[in-house]
């Protein structure tokens, strides 16, 4: 419902590059997969859904950063995605055609 807020988790559970917190939301009329993490201080908030394939990002749950922690990175085929924007920046997803 739009203009409603809710608790996902308390904003220090989210550490800068570390694990982040899963929710579901409600999206076009649909319940999807979502997160949240902390990068370069903010709390930054994306659908879980690789945009090659849709399935969903973390390769652990929660675990939504490379070894670096610079990057959002996709489980399946390591697609790295810009945790500032979530624009994917590297693309090595052999699932496209
Ligand atoms: S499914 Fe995500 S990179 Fe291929």
């Amino acid at each position: 419902m739009a203009g409603t807020k809710r608790l996902i988790c308390d904003a220090e559970a989210l550490i800068e590059g570390g694990s982040g917190v899963r929710f579901m939301l409600e999206r076009a009329g649909e319940t999807v997969p979502a997160f949240v993490v902390r990068f370069d201080g903010i709390v930054r908030g994306y659908i879980n859904r690789c945009a090659h394939v849709p399935v969903e990002l973390d390769w652990l749950e929660g675990q939504f950063f490379d070894s670096s922690g610079l990057y959002l990175i996709c489980s399946t085929h390591g697609a790295t995605y810009h945790p500032e924007t979530g624009q994917c920046g590297v693309w090595p997803c052999s699932g496209l055609s």
